[in-house]
């Protein structure tokens, strides 16, 4: 290799230097609040358990083995932390995503047939559309530097909207958009603190600022529910028709107007800045890496010889789904996911007594030494052969019965809109704009993703 291979190769995209050690307490909760990925220790890349003891007793679980034994064979002992239920039920109610046993299984039957294959693939011209207006956006703004974090959050609501509650014009979508944007980053800031039992004095943003935009914004999603129940389904079935048709497969029950309202609330709220984040981070790497960005034009642009990409264009875009699979890898959005242990247990040595909290910190995962070669470097050929990927040692998307509902609708967004802009511009990094990766709830890149787009 030559001198300048060698330096290319060992590059490696923006990431957060994990703490040696955890510092004394005032300190590392100030620097949790800042980052949460200041809670993870550098030695969570390299151990299969960590245990601790703050407020409340905790562990880090990163063996494939005890994920599984915590996610799939012992999932009713380890339900979802209490604290993150807490605050989610007043914007999100008892929905799939927080509600346990039975009311959480007959919800899961329930919904799974609006996210099959036939169903999601169906709604992929409401993403290509999307697609499409996110690339005239971008045109029009060069040639300066755009932020593809807004752009991308942009484009994702327009899908999430349009697919849940779409045409209803009593619903506002802005004033949504506004609703949850505002409720979840202050649950966010509060909810992580709490799983690890931050002292009483630690200075937090009222619970309730948000509230009253909530109840208004719930109630105004109750009216297009019911509009849209009276007025029936259109042509291709969006979410909402799909669940207003949807009946337990075993009780026969059906949502009512509230439960409804729940989830779709919960579809917008966990899968609108998930998707926009994955985008964001995934042309921050092609931008980091132009060698990758030009084999990806270059399967888009043979692929789609112009048009903007469909859902029917997904096996054929496999780099592309590479890149976001590694995007996912080194910036999972969910970057730790935490439970309430229910029994006594012994999880890989570690020893478990109940209402210790049990976190996956997804984005030690994603970089453990003992699970990639080269765990920093962004490489996406190591999902050329997915089956070569160990289980439970990748789980952008948690796994188990509760794994993400919405992942192959992520996905296909995600190629779709990625393969499109990447066929139509050339993307470069601004100098000194590198983005730093914050996690508060979700995994950001602060500072936002700015880059140069030329068009092509
Ligand atoms: C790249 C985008 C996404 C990422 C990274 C992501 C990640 C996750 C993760 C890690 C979980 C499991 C959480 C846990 O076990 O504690 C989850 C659950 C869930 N996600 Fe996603 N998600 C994404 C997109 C979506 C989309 C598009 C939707 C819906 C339209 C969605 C809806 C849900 C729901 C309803 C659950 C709860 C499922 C259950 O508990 O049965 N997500 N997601």
């Amino acid at each position: 290799m030559a001198k300048d291979e060698v330096s290319q190769a060992a590059r490696k995209p923006v990431r957060v230097q994990l703490i040696e050690q955890p510092t004394n307490i005032l300190k590392s909760w100030q620097m949790m609040r800042e980052n949460v990925l200041n809670i993870i220790p550098d030695s969570a890349t390299r151990e299969k358990v960590i245990s601790g003891k703050t407020a409340t007793r905790w562990h880090m679980v990163m063996g494939p083995d005890a994920i599984q034994h915590i996610l799939l064979e012992r999932v009713e002992d380890y339900p979802k932390s209490i604290v993150t239920k807490d605050l989610l039920r007043p914007a999100i109610g008892e929905s799939l995503f927080i509600a346990e046993g039975a009311h959480w299984r007959w919800q899961r039957r329930t919904s799974a047939p609006a996210f099959s294959h036939r169903n999601v693939s169906a709604l992929g011209p409401v993403m290509t559309d999307a697609a499409e207006r996110a690339a005239g956006r971008i045109a029009q703004a060069g040639p300066r530097a755009v932020n593809m974090l807004d752009e991308m959050v942009t484009a994702t609501f327009d899908v999430i909207a349009e697919v849940t509650f779409s045409d209803d014009g009593s619903f506002d979508r802005n004033a949504v958009h506004g609703a949850i944007e505002a409720y979840v980053s202050e649950a966010g800031r509060i909810s992580l603190l709490d799983v690890l039992g931050a002292p009483s004095w630690i200075p937090r943003p009222s619970r309730l600022a948000s509230a009253t935009q909530m109840s208004e914004m719930r109630q105004a999603a109750d009216h297009a529910i019911e509009a849209r129940a009276a007025r029936g389904a259109g042509p291709v079935p969006d979410l909402l028709d799909l669940l207003l048709d949807g009946q337990d497969p075993k009780s026969g029950r059906r949502m009512t107007t509230g439960e409804l309202r729940d989830n779709l609330l919960t579809f917008i709220v966990a899968g609108h800045e998930t998707t926009a984040l994955t985008l964001a981070w995934s042309f921050y790497l092609c931008a980091f890496d132009e060698t990758v960005q030009d084999r990806a034009r270059e399967e888009a642009r043979r692929v789609l010889q112009g048009r903007a990409a469909t859902a029917d264009d997904l096996p054929d875009l496999p780099f592309i789904r590479q890149i976001i699979d590694e995007a996912l890898r080194l910036y999972p959005p969910a970057g730790v996911v935490s439970r309430t242990a229910q029994k006594a247990d012994d999880v890989g040595g570690a020893d478990i007594r109940p209402n210790d909290t049990v976190m996956i910190p997804i984005y030690a995962l994603g970089r453990h030494r003992l699970l990639w070669d080269d765990p920093d470097q962004f490489k996406p050929d190591r999902f050329a052969n997915r089956k070569a990927i160990r289980r439970y040692a990748y789980l952008p998307f948690g796994d188990g019965p509760r794994i993400c509902i919405g992942a192959s609708f992520a996905v296909q967004e995600a190629v779709i809109i990625l393969a499109t802009l990447l066929s139509r511009f050339r993307f470069t990094s601004v100098k000194g704009r590198d983005p730093k990766p914050v996690m508060i709830l979700t995994l950001r890149p602060e500072g936002g993703v700015w880059l140069m787009a030329e068009p092509l």
